[in-house]
């Protein structure tokens, strides 16, 4: 698969099939994504994969303290608390693509909580996988784990997989602190659902948006 049909096939899937993922396939895909590169070679990542019995187990944790109206304090703001405009629509608008596909009215606020908490399912993928970083790092090692991630989701392509990058895992630490034996010093940053595309999942036909190039790339020096 060329580098480019694998960016342009990549599209988060949020509904998988029950089909396992073999564990030498999640092997291979993970030593290759560790090619990727970090400031420094610092390689600020460290990785949890679950399958089986340690994946239903934390799903059905989560699934409890939901039904009892538990919740924790998030690791961190997944977005800025007040997203200035262009970013702010973009994020309305994907939003209300996804629930106006799977119709949820705008107004059915229980009916998009729902959906919310199949993140915390996976999506039924057969594999969760979590990203983890010492909390000593800054900014830029978080940007390091962003390009081990996006090989992580471009290297599945190549093997029919399909993926959905999961911030929403962080608004449950002690959970996953807990599940995963985590250190004090570590902290989960994203979760990612791994597995092969429900081809018949409505959710699976969003084609999200993207700027057009004029708006958002200067070209400096070109025409000297
Ligand atoms: C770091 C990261 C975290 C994300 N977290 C979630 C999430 O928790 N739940 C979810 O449904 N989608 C999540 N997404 C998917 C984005 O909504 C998606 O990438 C965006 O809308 C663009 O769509 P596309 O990936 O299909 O191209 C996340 C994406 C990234 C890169």
């Amino acid at each position: 698969m060329r580098v480019s049909e694998a960016i342009k096939s990549r599209m988060t899937i949020r509904q998988f099939l029950d089909k396992p993922v073999p564990e030498e396939t999640i092997r291979e895909i993970i030593e290759t994504a560790k090619r990727a590169p970090s400031g420094g070679n610092l390689q600020p990542w460290t990785v949890h994969v679950l399958v089986g019995k340690p994946l239903k187990a934390l799903i059905e944790d989560i699934e409890a303290k939901v039904q009892k109206g538990e919740t924790e304090d998030p690791e961190y703001n997944v977005y800025p608390p007040e997203l200035v405009d262009p970013y702010k629509t973009r994020r309305r608008v994907v939003g209300q693509q996804l629930y106006d596909l799977i119709g949820v009215p705008r107004s059915d606020t229980p009916g998009k909580l729902k959906q919310l908490a199949r993140n915390y399912r996976f999506f039924d993928a057969p594999v969760g996988i979590f990203f983890v970083l010492h909390r000593q790092m800054e900014i830029g090692q978080y940007a390091d784990v962003g390009m081990f991630m996006e090989n992580i989701m471009l290297l599945a392509r190549e093997y029919g997989l399909d993926t959905c990058p999961q911030e929403a895992w962080a608004r449950w630490p002690e959970t996953l602190k807990k599940h995963l034996s985590l250190a004090d010093h570590e902290m989960l940053f994203c979760g990612m659902a791994l597995g092969y595309k429900d081809e018949s999942a409505v959710i699976n036909e969003l084609v999200s948006e993207r700027e057009e190039f004029e708006n958002f790339v200067t070209l400096h020096g070109f025409e000297e």
